[in-house]
């Protein structure tokens, strides 16, 4: 099994419906902070089940949610099939979008599951897909020096607020022995320091590189922003 197997399968990441409600609203909120203006043509990358994506659609002109599992793919089309400002794609209908097309591309909790090399040619692929001046937001880096312990405490803290705690408890014993921590073990997780990953961004072409706050719960993970040259 791989990652893009694991994705495109039935995993229990979230502990439970609420975790995944509270979750997907989060995102929805700090992804619709960087839309700038109504207008916008936006692209979620590895958007996942994007379950509040309506709300985000409402916030700007157009919406691509990119996902590489057909699964999830379909889940989208058939929850979002009917809103006409929403396409949902496959990574190959990214690469074959025109040029200079969209505002904004956030990724979230997304490069983690890439190899560098792949996370090299997504970064060159998005600044074509930008207009001039567009921006970029990878969010939810994992920095090297934050383990999976750290990542539970968070999960608790989120639990304890959202008032799911129970299911987080049963979730992390669950977690404990599941193929997630056995790909996590196998394959790894790419992690990032951030002046590696400005880097990057930097070498792919984008300005104005810079650290953001972190979307969702757990602030020990990071987030950048960049822009496409004007
Ligand atoms: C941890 S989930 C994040 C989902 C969502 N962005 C969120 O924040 O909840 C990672 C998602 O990225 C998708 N994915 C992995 N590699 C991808 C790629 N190269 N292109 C598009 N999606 C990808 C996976 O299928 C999975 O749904």
């Amino acid at each position: 099994m791989s990652w893009r197997d694991f994705w495109n399968g039935e995993h229990a990441i979230y502990v439970s419906p609420r975790h995944k409600a509270l979750h997907y609203r989060q995102i929805a909120t700090d992804l619709i902070g960087h839309i700038p203006s109504r207008e916008a043509v936006v692209l979620d990358h590895g958007c996942g089940e994007a379950l509040d994506a309506a709300r985000v659609a409402a916030a700007c002109g157009r919406l691509y949610l990119c996902e590489a599992a057909p699964s999830v793919r379909e889940k989208l089309r058939s929850q979002f099939g009917r809103i006409d400002t929403i396409a949902v794609v496959a990574p190959e209908e990214v690469e074959a979008l025109p040029e200079n097309a969209l505002d904004l591309v956030v990724a979230n909790s997304l490069i983690q599951y890439l190899s560098r090399d792949e996370l090299k040619a997504l970064l060159v692929t998005w600044r074509e897909k930008l207009k001039p001046g567009g921006a970029l937001v990878l969010a939810d880096v994992i920095p090297p020096d934050v383990s999976p312990l750290t990542d539970a405490t968070q999960l608790l803290g989120f639990a304890w607020r959202g008032g799911f705690l129970t299911a987080a408890l049963a979730g992390l014993v669950r977690t404990a022995f599941s193929d997630y921590r056995k790909l996590r073990a196998q394959y790894g997780l790419a992690t990032y320091a951030a002046e590696d990953a400005m880097a990057l961004v930097r070498e792919a072409g984008f300005v104005e590189v810079r650290r953001d706050a972190n979307f969702g719960h757990n602030p020990h993970r990071m987030t950048f922003k960049a822009n496409k040259p004007d």
